[in-house]
């Protein structure tokens, strides 16, 4: 194996870089960027090979990794021009289908999408991957494995990768924690109080669903005694149209991602 080449070193990159670290990933991880000062940075903290120049960076790869931000795809495929020999190209840029990656940068390359999330820094991060009909075994065998090195992998339909993108985002729980942490302070706790109370409500009980195999009716009939605080609690966020706003949010992030797609 030659080398797994990250083009844009952000925060997705810096992420599944540590995280490849972490599980001992022996190839050569290349990375390009345009700002020299975030390929030092990730040179120092993870041990990268910086390449500035995008043609050097490309000739090194077999496995290419697409991590700019959707509105930089089109330029950066323009700049790579065509690549003549069999590289793996995986697009982590939301919302932008196969078709479009396909149609810019043809065969020998073969493209994938994945999502994944910066909790794969931690190898504890899930990632969703979408492979276009007829690519071969070994290299959905390829992109499986990598991000496997780094949590959980679900292949979905190409179809259904931007509900999953709207819906598995840690930013969901960092949101969850900042509303109701404010909450909790303006009704009378403390704020490192409420942080550690907010953050225990709502990770104990998710980590509990995730490890065991009781369902979530069950675990909330558990924790809400009918008539209690938990149950009055839940029940006026439901008033208040809690899972309605959810589901305009990830809405929001639906078209948001169509954007994307048209560039
Ligand atoms: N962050 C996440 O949690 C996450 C999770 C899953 C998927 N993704 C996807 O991953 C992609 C990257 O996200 P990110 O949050 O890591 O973005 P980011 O932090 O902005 O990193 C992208 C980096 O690539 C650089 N770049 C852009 N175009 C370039 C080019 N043509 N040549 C060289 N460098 C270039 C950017 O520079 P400039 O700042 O100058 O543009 C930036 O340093 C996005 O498409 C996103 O949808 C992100």
């Amino acid at each position: 194996m030659k080398a797994i080449v990250f083009l844009g070193g952000g925060r997705i990159t810096s992420a599944l870089v540590a995280g490849l670290r972490l599980s001992c990933y022996r190839a050569s991880i290349v990375v390009h960027d345009r700002h020299p000062d975030k390929l030092r940075a990730l040179k120092r903290q993870h041990r990268i090979v910086a390449e500035p120049d995008l043609q050097r960076a490309l000739r090194q790869a077999d496995l290419l990794v697409i991590a700019v931000r959707p509105s930089g795809v089109a330029q950066l495929l323009r700049d790579i021009g065509q690549i003549d020999q069999p590289v793996v190209a995986i697009s982590l840029a939301a919302g932008i289908p196969l078709r479009n990656l396909q149609r810019q940068i043809r065969a020998p390359v073969q493209w994938a999408r994945a999502m994944p999330s910066p909790a794969c820094r931690t190898q504890r991060g899930l990632t969703a991957v979408t492979f276009p009909r007829g690519l071969p075994a070994a290299a959905r065998d390829e992109v499986r494995a990598l991000f496997a090195r780094v949590g959980d992998v679900r292949e979905i339909p190409e179809s259904r990768l931007d509900a999953f993108t709207v819906t598995y985002s840690t930013s969901h729980g960092y949101h969850a924690l900042a509303a109701l942490a404010g909450a909790a302070e303006r009704v009378g706790l403390d704020r490192k109080s409420a942080l550690i109370a907010a953050a225990h409500g709502l990770a104990d009980g998710i980590l509990l669903w995730r490890d065991g195999n009781i369902s979530v009716q069950e675990l909330v009939h558990e924790a809400a005694t009918p008539g209690g605080i938990a149950a009055t609690v839940m029940e006026a966020m439901d008033k208040a149209g809690y899972a309605g706003m959810v589901e305009r949010a990830l809405r929001a992030g639906l078209a948001r991602a169509k954007a994307n797609a048209k560039g």
